[in-house]
């Protein structure tokens, strides 16, 4: 296959959506809380949590597609409020994120109270039926229980005085946020996680396995398990990913770069041997690599290894 041809799908392959079923289930429930906020004017929040790579910021963006800012003469309509929380954000760097979202252009300036008022305001004007706060984690990243309660309560009296149903998608460490602050974690009952293996009916390794397939739907190069059955790819990308979208994407590109290069007529578990050493994990040789015929199936989760757990404040990622 021509290069340009397999760079194009390349790139179309990043860009796609796939609607995985955890993805669909958070996205359906954003959409529902807008519709009964629109219907009824109540306001439900909702946290959506997920590890690194699991779909959290795509999922604001295909939101972000499907509500677009319009701007008008008078004022700019902003139905769905996209706000990146700021590294180790304090009250005033959240309220500032916030303005500017908003369009504000004098966000910076002010005191916490003259912005929390701004930004009630101009979510009036802007009609802003809902705020969706991304890497909220990093409210709990900076200082000590007093301060998290702090932050707690002016995300509180800022939610209760916009009025508006509130996303905050981050980190599952975002969770201990909320034990701190009661009554944050009352407004935040409703919680979703992102990541494969939520499903009641369907195994973690049939969902990798799907996922997978529907991935290599949008390549033409032809894609095998050889030498495993269906079954045990399912579960060999479940430990190589661990059930996140965004290594089984990283495995998938890196296999057709490899299929270019060579000019192999098919992808198997060799080739994503080499994939996973490559681009998830330079120490994942021999049992240590999910595609080798010796590997232990458990999951890479120790010292080390690319899924370990993130230590407090410092999210750990594979390549
Ligand atoms: N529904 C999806 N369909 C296809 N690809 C997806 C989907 N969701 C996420 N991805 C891909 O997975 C990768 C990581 O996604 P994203 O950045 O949204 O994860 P995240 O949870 O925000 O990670 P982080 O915690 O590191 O910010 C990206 O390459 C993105 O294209
Ligand atoms: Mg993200």
């Amino acid at each position: 296959m021509a290069a340009t041809d397999v760079l194009d799908q390349l790139k179309q392959f990043e860009e796609q959506y796939i609607p995985f079923p955890t993805f669909v289930a958070a996205k359906d429930a954003i959409e529902s809380s807008l519709s009964l906020f629109r219907e009824t004017g109540l306001a439900k929040h909702m946290l959506v949590l997920g590890e690194a790579g699991t779909g959290k910021s795509s999922l604001c963006r295909w939101l972000a597609e499907r509500h677009p800012k319009r701007v008008l003469p008078e004022r700019n309509i902003v139905e769905a409020l996209f706000v990146a929380t700021p590294p180790a954000a304090t009250v005033i760097g959240i309220a500032d994120a916030i303005l500017t979202a908003l369009g504000d252009p004098w966000h910076e300036r002010g005191s916490v109270t003259a912005k929390t008022a701004r930004i009630v305001t101009l979510c009036r004007e802007c009609r802003v039926e809902i705020m969706l706060l991304d890497e909220a984690q990093h409210l709990h990243d900076r200082g000590d229980t007093r301060t998290h309660y702090m932050v707690g309560d002016w995300l509180k009296h800022l939610i209760d005085a916009i009025g508006i149903p509130t996303v905050m998608l981050g980190l599952p460490r975002l969770e201990r946020l909320l034990e701190i602050n009661d009554q944050l974690r009352r407004r935040f009952s409703r919680r979703l996680r992102l990541g494969l293996g939520q499903s009641d009916t369907d195994s973690v390794e049939t969902e990798c396995l799907q996922l997978f397939l529907s991935l290599v739907s949008l390549v033409s190069v032809p894609v095998s398990s050889r030498p495993y059955d269906s079954k045990e790819m399912g579960m060999r990308l479940y430990f190589a990913s661990d059930g996140r979208v965004a290594y089984i994407k990283k495995l998938l590109a890196s296999a057709l770069q490899q299929a270019l290069d060579q000019n192999l007529d098919v992808v198997d578990a060799e080739v994503f041997e080499r994939a996973f050493t490559d681009e998830l994990w330079w120490e994942g040789i021999g049992k240590l690599n999910p595609f080798n015929p010796k590997f232990e199936f458990r999951r890479l989760d120790r010292g080390g290894e690319p899924f370990q757990q993130a230590e407090e404040g410092r999210p750990r990622k594979a390549r």
